[in-house]
């Protein structure tokens, strides 16, 4: 089986794979990053999004191989301790119910706001609508994104 190199939450890690395992995998079951979660593993529910040099990627559908250079951050690396703005409005709004579809959640709206500042309805729909939530939280982390706009 091929070795990687990847850089995973500023720390590099050398795995063996095959060259089409997802990366959600790779987290999850060999570097034991289990905040990043498994929904439908097609790329249709956002729960397994992570960060990809900065921008949103579904890590369910994105294989190994494909990683090169690129720094990865999963919710671990997201911030120490949970003192990303984000992470911080959402606790302020209580966004989470079942919360598995969280992690997810807040990365793309961390990726969000690291391109956009202050982000319009509008731009914070296109940007969330890849990110399913059964528990209908929709409304809180519409808010949630604009206190940590601010
Ligand atoms: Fe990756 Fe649903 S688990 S998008």
């Amino acid at each position: 089986m091929p070795t990687y190199n990847v850089t995973v939450n500023n720390q590099k890690y050398e795995v063996e794979a095959d060259q089409d395992t997802p990366l959600l995998w790779v987290l999850r079951d060999e570097l034991n990053l289990s905040g990043t979660k498994f929904g439908c593993g097609i790329a249709q529910c956002g729960a397994c999004t992570v960060h990809m040099n900065g921008n949103a990627i579904r890590s369910c559908s994105f294989p190994v191989s494909a990683i090169g250079d690129a720094k990865i951050t999963t919710i671990e690396g997201l911030s120490e301790d949970g003192s990303h703005p984000v992470q911080q409005a959402w606790l302020e709004h209580d966004v989470a119910q079942c919360g598995y579809c969280q992690a997810g959640q807040i990365m793309s709206a961390a990726a969000l706001l690291a391109r956009n500042a202050s982000p319009d309805d509008e731009a914070i729909e296109e940007a969330m609508s890849g990110n399913l939530c059964r528990c209908g939280t929709y409304s809180r982390i519409k808010t949630a994104i604009k206190t940590a706009a601010k």
